[in-house]
């Protein structure tokens, strides 16, 4: 694999369990406030994260690429400045922004793999390119019905109880 891509695959690697890290944030901000429908949400929207880490993992060790973790940020999740009523709605564009930036990483790591002809990277590439309409749907789903709930507490606690539904994803499911 060239150096180039094993490079952005590296970068990857690190901003996956960036998101991991900052989604763990956004959980236990909802679980402070009680939301637990909301932090179940966070819970396994972070899972995911590592499984996509892993995956990137796994595919530079399958390759006989090096993988180099790279220190970790800290997301710095500060909410006490929003508006107390709106601070959901907030929270939840912070991380549907993540998953549109996240998206553009993904579609330069895939536009490096045409690049250099590198097949099997496009492979896996084109799964990420799907998996992030998927985030991007699920976050701005839920960024339209918290703007629709206006800041109202009844609306507010149905959404809540809609995203304790969420199903957690088996280890062995390929889509994860
Ligand atoms: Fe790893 Fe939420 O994209």
């Amino acid at each position: 694999m060239v150096k180039e891509i094993q490079d952005g695959i590296n970068r990857q690697i690190r901003d996956e369990f960036f998101a991991a890290y900052s989604y763990l944030g956004m959980m236990a901000y909802f679980e402070s406030k009680s939301l637990s429908g909301f932090g179940h949400w966070m819970r396994l929207q972070a899972q995911e994260e590592l499984a996509h880490a892993m995956r990137l993992v796994d595919f530079l060790i399958d390759r006989g690429s090096e993988v180099e973790l790279d220190a970790i940020e800290s997301p710095r999740l500060d909410f006490k400045e929003m508006e107390e009523k709106l601070r959901p709605l907030e929270v939840m564009k912070i991380a549907l922004a993540h998953e549109q930036k996240v998206t553009g990483m993904i579609n330069d790591l895939y536009a490096l793999s045409v690049k250099h002809n590198d097949y099997p990277a496009q492979v896996l590439m084109q799964w990420f390119v799907a998996e992030q309409v998927e985030e991007e749907k699920a976050a701005g789903e839920i960024v339209d019905q918290l703007q629709l709930a206006d800041g109202d507490v009844s609306a507010l606690f149905v959404i809540d109880g809609r995203l304790s539904e969420r199903a957690e994803v088996p280890e062995d499911d390929e889509s994860a």
